[in-house]
């Protein structure tokens, strides 16, 4: 069967990860197939600055870097701990057009960036513990619909152009002036790529309507 090979490669690589992270790459983290077809939608150009928001160890950026060496991947992480070890993953696979920061993905700056990636950053705030990547993290349900709200007011605000890939989405389509360019299947999973085409104006509230 076709997935078989991507599968054993994909487990070959999370050997690079501590075991208890390991353990959650199947659910948590890009497979390998799809961060490669990920990366060539992201950056088809040379010199495109590529966020991954919520970079979790590195797993995407690290293929991602290696798939397009052309350009650059960052990648922004809240656990500390993730950041920690995707820097050592970038060091071990030997990649430089990569880097990680640890910050919560709203206080960094978007604007900075041509294309944005995302793996469901947000979704631990919305399931049972089970599903944790692990406890580092404080999880509040009514936090999702906040930081989906302002992933979507950085990306609304971005310049023509910008390029937004998404994995098994983000619960919603994109926001106003992203137009749907292609989607990919690979096995049971899709990704989908928006471009950024006009800038949509918030409408200001006219004084004299109240
Ligand atoms: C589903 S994982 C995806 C990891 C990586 N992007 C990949 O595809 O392999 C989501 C990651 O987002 C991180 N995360 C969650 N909320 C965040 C926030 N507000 N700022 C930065 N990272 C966040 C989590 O800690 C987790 O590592």
């Amino acid at each position: 069967m076709s997935s078989e090979p991507a599968f054993d490669e994909d487990r070959a690589f999370d050997h690079q990860l501590p075991r208890r992270i390991r353990m959650k790459s199947g659910v948590h983290f890009t497979p390998i197939a799809v961060a490669r077809c990920a990366a060539r939608l992201l950056a088809p150009r040379p010199g495109m600055r590529v966020l991954d928001v919520g970079s979790g160890p590195g797993k995407f950026c690290v293929v991602a870097a290696c798939e397009v060496p052309q350009a650059t991947f960052a990648g922004v992480e809240i656990r500390p701990h993730l950041v920690h070890m995707a820097r050592k993953l970038a060091s071990r696979v030997g990649v430089q057009n990569v880097s990680f920061v640890h910050a919560d993905a709203m206080d960094v700056d978007w604007s900075v960036y041509d294309a944005f990636y995302f793996y469901n950053p947000f979704a631990e705030q919305l399931h049972e513990e089970a599903f944790l990547l692990d406890r580092s993290m404080s999880v509040e349900s009514s936090r999702f619909g906040e930081y989906v709200m302002a992933a979507r007011q950085r990306l609304s605000a971005a310049a023509v152009g910008t390029r937004l890939v998404t994995y098994h989405s983000f619960g919603a389509s994109a926001p106003p002036g992203y137009d749907f360019a292609e989607s990919h299947t690979i096995g049971s999973d899709r990704l989908e790529l928006w471009i950024k085409t006009r800038h949509i104006c918030p409408c200001p509230v006219d004084a004299a309507d109240g």
